[in-house]
This record gives C-alpha cells, structure tokens and sequence, in this order.
C-alpha cells in the first residue's frame, strides 16, 4: 500500500510517499520533497499566517508531482492520501486538507487525516536505526514540549508538558532578542558554539518542581534582562549569552528526560521535534543515556523539522496498527489546537 501523506501545517510544505508492503515489517519512504518557507517569513520576524497558506497553495502540487517523478509512479499508484489535519495554523492546515481530499476524490481513494505531532513522534521510525516500543518519547517542536510514555502507535501517555513557552520558543525569542534571523534556534545554537556556556547565570525553571512539566517563558525574561544590563557590550559578548541560553534549555529538557526514564522504568528514549536537531542536546542525552544504559533514537537530522514524510509514516503506521480505516470521504475539517493524548486508544 502506497500513502501520500502532505504536510502543510506551519511554514513548510512537505510532501512523501511511504510504501507499507502488508507483511508488518516498517513502511518505508519511496520520496519526499520539501519547500521551506523560511526565507519568505523572515523579513517579517516570524510566521505570516496568511503568506502561509498563500505560499502552500502554490507549492503543493508541483511538490506532489516531483515525489512522483522520484518515485516513477504515477499518481494512480497512490492507495491514500494522508495530510496534516492538526495541530497548526488554520488556513496553512485547510490548504493541505483541501488538497488531500481533492486528490483523493478524483482518484477515488480514501484519505486519512494525521495528528502533527504524531507525525513527529513516529519520524525515528523512518531512520535506519527504528527504535522498539515501549519508549520515552521528548517532543521538541516551535510549539510544543512534551514528554510522553510510549507503549504503541496510538498508545501516548502524557507524563509532563510546558506550562507556557516550548522549547523551540525559547530558543526563537531569545535568538530574537539577540538580533539573530528567525527562526533563531539553529542560530542561536550555532552561535553559542563559539561562546561560554558558563559565562551568564540563566534559570532552569521548574527543575526541581518534582513532576515532568516544564516553563520556559522565565528564560527569555532573563536573557532580555541580561541582554539590557550589557547594553553595548552585548554585541561582543553575544555568543557567551547564546551559549548560557542554550545550555539552560538542554539542561533543562536533560534533567526532566532522564526524570521521565526513572519514573517508568524504561530504557529507552526517542526525541522528536525541530530542537531534537540541536546538537548539544544531542550530545548531552548520548553522554547520560550512555551511562545509564539507555538506548537513544533520532529522526534523520532532515527529517526533524517538519515534513510530509513523518505525515505519510504515522498514516501508514496507524492503518498497519489496524487504528485507523483511511474512508472514501472527502468533506473535512482542521483542528488547529489538537492535543496528542487525545488520539490515546479508549479516549
Ligand atoms: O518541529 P518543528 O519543525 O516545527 C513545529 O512543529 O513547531 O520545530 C521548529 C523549531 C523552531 O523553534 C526552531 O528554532 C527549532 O525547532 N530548531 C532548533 C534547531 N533546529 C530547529 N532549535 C535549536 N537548535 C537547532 N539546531
Ligand atoms: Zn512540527
């Protein structure tokens, strides 16, 4: 069974195509093809919703066809048609959504809306290195910080999340504060390799708060106070501030990562999401889960941030799970504010 899966949630349109061969093994991706809309959004400072969907609109076809071509298929091959129904920007989500059904309607086959952050969860899946159930997963993304125990697709308890700003916020707003283009975080964290991680006392809200929720809206506070009191030395002592933000934020989702492996007993963690990209998060969660005996899994460094084949793996791997019965229907909706937990089986 081939699955298209299309994501159009944010500022990227991602488009793949997954092949689930019915004998149970991994689906696997065929190809994807991606349109980062970053370039588009920055002279504003951040996501123009409508620019957004605007931009989807143009590139999601020519994106469908190219995936094709890679696949030397041609769109009669496609079995369903998956899209990102939520969470996200309305329009960005209707336009994704719209084309789906579309798409599904005029080939006469069944469409299959996908959770985005289910999406993330399940992109290890398309590494080389696929991690096994159960398994602690830390959800990184711009909007979202979670960390979830994973017995099985579908199977997501919510063991703590943000009580305001993600971790990817976090890094985007004090990136913001520093004059560095948006979206800050891969700056910041490239930044922060030339500064003193030690340089500035920054807090790590709620690490002691005894549960596995975070807070990171105290942190950009800080570093704009911090950033004030240097006044004009700012410019020059930037990558030591870049470096203390950043180690703040890794300590952080560490120490509650390492928390959430003691608390269920689990020996193995996945972390998903745009900020699953940063290096010294990954360097820190390696050295720790080395010691501990704990295996450690990443989607492909390209496949962290958004894209459609995380779209079409989760399509794929909820209809293997036997979850979902992707329908011939094409009236649809978007659901812009969608928690994960509730897609748990039984909710
Ligand atoms: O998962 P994602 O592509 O989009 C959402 O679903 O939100 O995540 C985007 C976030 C942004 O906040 C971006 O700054 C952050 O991931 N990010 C990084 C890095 N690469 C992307 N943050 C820190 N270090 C990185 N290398
Ligand atoms: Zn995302």
């Amino acid at each position: 069974m081939r699955i298209l899966g299309i994501e159009s949630s944010c500022d990227e349109t991602g488009v793949a195509l997954v092949e689930s061969d019915g004998s149970g093994a991994l689906p696997r991706l065929l190809a994807h093809a991606l349109h980062s809309q970053i370039s588009m959004h920055q002279a504003y400072g951040g996501v123009v919703p409508e620019l957004a969907s605007r931009d989807h609109i143009r590139r999601v076809l020519p994106l469908t066809q190219a995936v094709l071509a890679e696949a030397k298929l041609a769109r009669e091959a496609i079995d369903v048609v998956a899209f990102t129904r939520g969470p996200g920007l309305a329009g960005a989500l209707l336009v994704g959504a719209g084309v789906a059904c579309a798409l599904g309607a005029a080939l006469g086959k069944p469409v299959l809306g996908v959770h985005h952050l289910e999406g993330h969860l399940l992109s290890p899946f398309l590494s080389a290195d696929a991690p096994e159930f159960p398994f602690v997963a830390l959800l990184v993304s711009g909007g979202h910080t979670q960390l979830m125990r994973v017995e099985g697709v579908g199977r997501y308890e919510l063991l703590g999340e943000t009580i305001d700003d993600a971790a990817g916020e976090a890094f985007d707003k004090s990136a913001k504060l520093m004059g560095l283009p948006y979206p800050g975080g891969p700056w910041l964290a490239q930044l922060a390799e030339g500064g003193d991680a030690q340089a500035f006392r920054l807090p790590r809200p709620l690490l002691h708060s005894g549960d596995l929720d975070f807070s990171f809206a105290g942190l950009k506070t800080a570093v704009l106070t911090q950033a004030k009191k240097l006044g004009d030395e700012l410019e020059a002592r930037k990558a030591d501030l870049a470096a203390s933000t950043q180690a703040a934020i890794v300590e952080v989702l560490l120490r509650k990562s390492l928390s959430a492996l003691d608390g269920t007993g689990l020996k193995r963690l996945v972390v998903a999401g745009g900020v699953g990209a940063n290096r010294q998060l990954r360097a820190q969660l390696d050295a720790a889960c080395a010691r501990r005996g704990v295996r450690v899994h990443y989607p492909e460094l390209h496949l962290c941030t958004d894209n459609g084949a995380m779209i079409a793996m989760a399509a794929a791997m909820r209809l293997q799970a036997g979850l979902e019965a992707a329908q011939p229907r094409y009236a649809f909706d978007v659901r812009p504010r969608w928690p994960l937990d509730a897609l748990a089986v039984g909710a």
